[in-house]
């Protein structure tokens, strides 16, 4: 059976034309045969099998490949905040499982118990009551299920473009079509999307930031007022593609929310723990959400865990079991969380996203200024956009440019991906200097100004 072709989505697809190209160019044998066993052993599936290429070592902001060449890793699935391989993590992960390597979910142990406590410190408002999973998907499941038993309804609203995960539940939250639409569906009934606020694309047609998100607001607000079933608004506060919020815009949903009975819950599995600059993006925003959900990074780049924090007023499911997952209490996953969380605050990981985000953003604005090719740059601490279009007046997408800046790139040693189609999405990890981040800026300057 064909599938049809599906939008561009938050990465990069693995099947065009200038990727064969690249590869045919760029890959040895050894590793041509790599990739085609590996495309024989695994199910394939858009943005991931058949893969780019074959990766050896992984340490710092480096990954090498099969061939030994070396790439600037500005991607890393946003697992990467401390640095791959983080030799503190790794001592503490061989010590855990020397002393204790797996908990049985009635027992208590004490890292995960350590973990869940860490994170009520740090968490924003008054969360403190934490379940844990094996990965974000299964996070936002369980947050979904909090907000349905806290208030008795059971529809969702969240954004369209918008990723939450790929299991059935988080993916009907999602507003990717790749995700949501064609062999998979239907998905969870009751779900439902709005446009998002886009500062340089808004859905609503304005024409600043301010009105797409008063429009956007409004939009949220108009929804709720109708439908008295939903349960909950789920949304990444500053979304990895990159969008950031507009000023007032999460305080002012926060009212919305309040007013409808509808709880806030924010997924901050690729922009918690410092990515931003702030430890959680909502800080920027000074918004507290009822439900937290983290994950990615949370491991340490190293193994998988991802965590619901929740306001205790909302432990309210003590007789049903709505996040029994056999890892939920893991002694190993949950130190290594511990001590990512500790090297993130040791090492000032989040203050140095911050200040390599701020040289970073006006390196490309010195970009955009020369290159007409760059309609938008745009970030917050490590979460960095250049958007490339045709015509600046009309904005056309130019996803061709992207993707031949992408391989340029690669070439010249940096890694990172484009997000629908036409944004160089930049994501590096925390522990970036700031040399390196404006060595990969020279990188994509080049690669923009050979057109
Ligand atoms: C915003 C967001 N939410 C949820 C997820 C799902 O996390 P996981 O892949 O660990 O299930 C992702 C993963 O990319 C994500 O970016």
């Amino acid at each position: 059976m064909m599938l049809r072709a599906v939008a561009e989505s938050e990465s990069d697809t693995n099947l065009t034309d200038r990727r064969a190209a690249w590869q045919a160019r760029a890959l040895d044998g050894d590793t041509r045969h790599l990739l085609a066993r590996d495309a024989d052993a695994f199910l394939h599936q858009s943005v991931s099998t058949p893969c780019l290429n074959g990766i050896a070592k992984a340490e710092g902001i480096w990954i090498e490949d099969v061939a030994g060449r070396r790439y600037m890793d500005f991607h890393g699935n946003n697992v990467h905040h401390i640095g791959y391989g983080h030799p503190r993590v790794k001592r503490a992960i061989a010590e855990q499982m020397d002393s204790l390597p797996f908990a049985p979910r009635r027992y208590a142990c004490r890292p995960a118990l350590e973990l869940a406590e860490k994170l009520a410190a740090i968490a924003p408002g008054t969360l403190s009551k934490v379940l844990f999973t094996t990965g974000g998907s299964d996070a936002i499941e369980v947050a979904v299920k909090l907000a349905r038993t806290a208030t008795g309804r059971h529809k969702t609203l969240s954004f369209w473009d918008a990723f939450h995960g790929a299991g059935f539940g988080a993916s009907a939250l999602s507003g990717e079509v790749l995700f949501r639409s064609g062999p998979a569906a239907p998905l969870v009934a009751g779900a439902m999307q709005v446009a998002p606020f886009g500062g340089y694309r808004c859905p609503y047609g304005t024409a600043s930031p301010q009105e797409s998100g008063a429009a956007c607001a409004r939009m949220i607000d108009y929804v709720l007022s109708h439908d008295t079933d939903v349960a909950c608004f789920v949304a990444e506060p500053t979304r990895a593609v990159p969008y950031l919020p507009p000023q007032g815009f999460w305080a002012e949903v926060r009212r919305i929310c309040d007013r409808h009975g509808v709880l806030l819950i924010f997924d901050e599995i690729p922009t918690g723990l410092g990515k931003t600059g702030r430890m959680f993006a909502c800080d920027h925003d000074g918004v507290a959400p009822d439900i937290l959900v983290l994950g990615k990074a949370l491991g340490g780049g190293i193994l998988p865990i991802a965590a619901v924090i929740a306001r205790p007023e909302l432990d309210l499911g003590g007789a049903w079991a709505f996040g029994h997952y056999t890892h939920e209490k893991n002694p190993v996953t949950t130190r290594a969380a511990l001590e990512t969380i500790a090297v993130i605050e040791d090492e000032d990981l989040a203050g140095n996203a911050a200040r390599v985000g701020t040289a970073a953003l006006a390196r490309m604005e010195d970009m955009k200024a020369r290159h007409p090719a760059i309609g938008d740059v745009r970030g917050r601490g490590l979460v960095l956009g250049i958007e490339l279009v045709r015509d600046r007046d009309t904005k056309e997408p130019d996803g061709d440019l992207a993707e031949a800046v992408l391989y340029r790139c690669l070439d010249a040693g940096l890694s990172f991906k484009t997000t629908m189609g036409n944004v160089l999405t930049l994501t590096p990890p925390l522990v970036v200097t700031e040399s390196e981040m404006m060595g990969a800026l020279a990188i994509i300057d080049a690669a923009i100004a050979a057109g």
